[in-house]
């Protein structure tokens, strides 16, 4: 079978950066373990990836990560308590956040030289299958299914490489990796060039990539070869770049929902209220005290 005919069943999360934009919250905590309303932002992700049938986790972690790890595993001791305590709702919400034995791998990054090269160490895990990318501290709110669902539901129609991409307004380009598509309208469409952070008054159009990606196994041997790029960093937008240029397909998949950079102080604080008052058990009492807040 091709690499394009197979399925996609694993997701590769790299959580092996610094977090320099949230110190010093994560001098000694991943960013990606910082709670949305009571769960880490990881967690928001993986179930994303859990929705969209993905089989295997593939965590590429690095010093000062060791409770991500610790988080999707069991904690026999917790589960007694809460066991003789009867507190069974809580038991249920733990052993559904969990995904099932066997099913999530970690490697270490060793050094933090960049997204590119996180993605490239799980190139033995992930092996010769087209498999999804999620960025952690990007989480993808509402939209009419998850985003990664309906990024594999455009990968089984048309095979390739995909990014998912979301309008931004034009003067805000320049902050972000921007692509350039056959039809900026479409659900789907064939992406023609990439930059990132362009200058101003020069982006291809307003579709930032928004942190999900499935992509080819054959961007691992570009990555090897990959030199580094801005910010002395080896990029991901470089190899996909490279890829393209050489006539592989690339599609945008437009997500229409909203999406919260936790890895910004302000995209996590909204995160919080966004997710905080959609919740039936704290929402209508949050919406009262941000309404007497503001
Ligand atoms: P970011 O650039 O948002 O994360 O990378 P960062 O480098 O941790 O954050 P700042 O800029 O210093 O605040 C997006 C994702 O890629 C991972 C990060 O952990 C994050 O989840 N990443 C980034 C790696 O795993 N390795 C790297 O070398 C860089």
């Amino acid at each position: 079978m091709s690499a394009a005919a197979k399925r996609i069943r694993k997701a590769v999360f790299p959580v092996a950066g610094l977090g320099t934009r949230f110190l010093p919250a994560t001098k000694a905590m991943p960013k990606e373990m910082l709670t949305v309303v009571d769960r880490p932002a990881i967690q928001h992700v993986v179930d994303e990836a859990r929705a969209a049938g993905i089989e295997h986790f593939v965590f590429v972690t690095g010093r000062n990560k060791g409770s991500i790890e610790d988080h999707f595993d069991k904690q026999p001791e917790l589960e007694r308590t809460l066991e003789e305590r009867g507190k069974t709702k809580e038991l249920e919400e733990l052993a559904a956040s969990l995904p099932e034995a066997g099913c999530t791998s970690f490697t270490r990054q060793q050094a933090p030289l960049g997204l590119g090269h996180a993605v490239w160490c799980a190139r033995d895990i992930v092996g010769d299958e087209p498999f999804a990318l999620l960025l952690p501290d990007m989480l993808h709110h509402g939209g009419p299914q998850p985003c990664l669902k309906e990024m594999i539901d455009a990968f089984n129609e048309h095979g390739g490489n995909h990014i998912s991409v979301s309008p931004v307004p034009e003067d805000e380009t320049h902050l972000y990796g921007i692509v350039g598509v056959t039809d900026p309208e479409a659900k789907v469409s064939e992406i023609t060039s990439m930059v990132e952070k362009p200058k101003a008054g020069t982006a291809p159009s307003n579709l930032h990539i928004t942190g999900r990606y499935i992509l080819q196994p054959e961007i691992f041997g570009v990555l090897e070869n990959q030199e580094r790029g801005a910010g002395g960093e080896i990029q991901l937008t470089d190899a996909m770049l490279a890829m393209q240029k050489d006539g592989k397909p690339y599609y945008a998949v437009r997500f229409d929902g909203k999406i919260y950079d936790c890895g910004t102080k302000i995209g996590f604080l909204l995160a919080n209220a966004v997710y905080g008052l959609e919740r039936k058990d704290l929402g209508p009492a949050l919406r009262e005290e941000l309404r007497k807040l503001l």
